[in-house]
């Protein structure tokens, strides 16, 4: 989610001791060039290439970039390269396709808040492509719809506030699942089709795991602590092994009325007054009020389990894999079968975290490994000097996570995993947003999208790991584990820092080698090992200050063993790039354009929705829309 600099949120005041100081900015800075010699000796070098049989037959093709980087420009147009097309494929208000209840989108907003539940929502994000029967010709498509421009969606925006607009708001959240087929070099919707589905703000879901039940999550609509309505600012994503996608509740705090004197619980999670008027759910759905439903929003920044195969599944939060503004949940396996999670927390001074089932996977898909998820271990990160970093567990009774110290049960720690982290000693990092794991060499890469608010007074300094001062560029981290994905040491480099060398601040000129860009968010390794990079620089900043020139948001592809940085793809004006996936042939690459001409406040007006951009119908008001990119010639994408 793209935020003002100046209203990001930023809770974490613990005082977790501050091990990680480097006085040489120099040293700071050239740390990715590699792992000092004493680390490589210890774990192995970083990025060496080893083999795997990850990545499947993809891994053949090699991680080569042949097409033609293009030029950053302020366009209204998705741009691709020289012998690429990019095709629309699934727009905000698109019926999602359930036989007999597909109402056509009316460009004005009109559309009822029963209809939207029938549509495709607002501003998609992260996206999982599901091969039906192995096929890359066709699949169902699971994507997030993070949050709502309440300007566009209503056809009088916020001017007047109604019961009716808050539920088409809680129904244009969530998540979609389609079917989709490729005819040709052109993918279609499947219409309708037994797959379709829109999981909202409002729909049952399942609380799992040690936290369920616990008191914390018990409110007068449910004194049972294990059912909940809905999801909501879901970010990126997951695609499980066993067949399941994973959707991430990121900044729920903003849906959330507060009080005005919060306990220290509320303000560790940023529950405060005045949250409310951001979306104002809470006029008119008394949950969102947290004078009259404390424990409610104790029930959100969790990742949740979905089955796209069965429309009627109950979707599953998984409370073993910790509380947080979550922003994703990258899944690999270890060796032996047992499933890792990678997640990021995108808030200013958050914590890196890492889940390690406590079984295998079996085969058999869901049905085979329901309870997966909800037993394990889960993690969070300490990078330390010399490029070295621990996995400290978040396991009730360890360390300081005992009873005197407010952590009596899992529970607790799993709900106030914040606070637990605090007390860790957990690093502290420049907003960690999407996490992606390379198949062929099991390194994990991780976006630090940017955080001006590092080494302001008050605030915490620099770090080995977050070397920048007012830091509005970000930087992807990467790491290797010290054996299998369940080791608890690692070690760990900069991939690169973002930034345009044409600026004058050294913190913001970065070390790019290739394309210029900045605040990093969507991340993806693909099967055969190209890692994908698309931006979210916030409306308020693109095109400005240190992003003069940078007036829109892209995609670009790295190979990480060379570091070599190229251009792919530059988005229409006023969106952000996120959401990448692709068919299993890598023959078709899925994004998402999220919020195309969204304004700097992040509210269009909805008497000038077009005042941005007219993208993709040029006409009508702005939609999110997923896009489709095919190779001319029928080949890999990227190649
Ligand atoms: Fe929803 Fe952290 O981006
Ligand atoms: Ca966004
Ligand atoms: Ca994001
Ligand atoms: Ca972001």
């Amino acid at each position: 989610m793209a935020k003002d600099f100046s209203t990001m949120e930023d809770s974490n005041r613990s005082a977790n001791p501050s091990i990680h100081e480097v006085s040489d900015p120099a040293r700071r800075i050239f740390v990715r060039g590699g792992l000092a010699a004493t680390v490589a000796g210890l774990l192995g070098p970083l990025a060496a290439g080893c083999a795997s049989t990850g990545g499947g037959n993809m891994a053949a093709f090699g991680r080569s970039i042949g097409f033609k980087s293009i030029p950053m420009a302020a366009i209204d147009d998705v741009v691709v390269p020289e012998g690429y097309s990019a095709q629309v494929l699934y727009r905000w208000g698109d019926p999602v396709g359930i036989a007999g209840q597909m109402p056509v989108f009316r460009p004005d907003g009109s559309n009822t808040a029963a209809e939207q539940a029938l549509q495709a929502g607002m501003h998609h994000d992260g996206m999982a492509f599901f091969p039906v029967d192995g096929s890359s010709q066709r699949g169902i498509l699971v994507m997030n719809h993070e949050y709502v421009d309440d300007g566009l969606l209503h056809v009088d925006g916020m001017k007047t506030w109604t019961a009716e607009k808050v539920r088409k708001a809680i129904n244009a959240h969530g998540v979609s699942v389609i079917e989709i087929q490729r005819e040709g070099n052109a993918w279609k919707q499947v219409l309708p089709s037994k797959f379709a589905r829109r999981v909202t703000a409002a729909t049952p879901m399942t609380i799992t795991g040690p936290a369920a039940g616990h008191a914390m999550l018990k409110t007068a609509a449910d004194p049972t602590g294990t059912r909940a309505l809905g999801t909501f600012n879901n970010c990126s994503n997951g695609q499980t092994p066993w067949g399941t996608y994973l959707t991430c509740e990121e900044n729920f705090a903003d849906y959330f009325e507060g009080v005005e004197q919060p306990d220290a619980h509320q303000r560790r999670w940023g529950i405060r007054k005045g949250n409310g008027a951001k979306y104002r759910w809470h006029e008119h759905e008394e949950r969102f009020d947290v004078a009259k439903h404390p424990n409610e929003s104790n029930r959100f920044g969790w990742v949740v389990e979905i089955d796209p195969q069965d429309p009627t599944a109950t979707p599953i939060k998984r409370s073993a894999l910790g509380r947080a503004a979550h922003e994703g949940a990258a899944t690999a396996l270890t060796a032996d079968g047992r499933a890792v999670v990678y997640m990021g927390e995108d808030s200013r001074f958050e914590y890196i975290y890492k889940f390690v089932s406590r079984d295998r996977v079996k085969p058999g898909g869901f049905a085979a490994n329901r309870e997966l998820l909800d037993h394990g271990t889960l993690y969070v990160g300490r990078f330390d000097v010399e490029g070295t970093g621990e996995w400290l567990p978040l396991t009730q009774g360890k360390g300081p996570l005992t009873t005197d110290k407010g952590f009596a049960s899992q529970g607790d720690v799993l709900i106030k995993a914040r606070q637990a982290s605090d007390a860790l000693g957990a690093t502290k990092m420049d907003r960690p947003e999407w996490t992606t794991v390379d198949p062929i060499t099991k390194e994990v890469y991780c976006t630090l999208t940017n955080n001006s608010n590092r080494g302001a007074s008050g605030q915490p300094g620099v770090d080995p790991a977050n070397p920048r001062v007012n830091n509005t560029m970000g930087q992807i981290i990467r790491w290797k584990e010290a054996g299998d994905l369940d080791a608890t040491r690692f070690a760990w480099n900069h991939l690169v820092l973002a930034g345009d060398p044409k600026q004058g601040r050294w913190e913001a000129q970065g070390n790019i080698k290739g394309d210029t860009f900045g605040s990093p968010d969507g991340l993806t390794v693909d099967a055969r090992g190209v890692l994908w990079i698309q931006t979210d620089v916030s409306t308020s900043t693109l095109g400005k200050g240190e992003y003069s020139n940078l007036p829109n948001n892209q995609m670009l592809a790295c190979d990480p063993t060379k570091g070599e940085i190229r251009r792919f793809l530059v988005g229409p004006a006023g969106c952000e790039i996120t959401g990448l996936t692709a068919t299993p042939d890598l023959r078709s690459l899925f994004i998402n354009v999220q919020h195309p001409g969204e304004p700097a406040n992040e509210r269009s007006d909805p008497d000038k929705p077009l005042a941005v951009s007219k993208w993709p119908d040029g006409g009508g008001r702005p939609r999110s829309a997923t896009v489709v990119i095919t190779k001319n010639d029928g080949g890999v994408v990227g190649t």
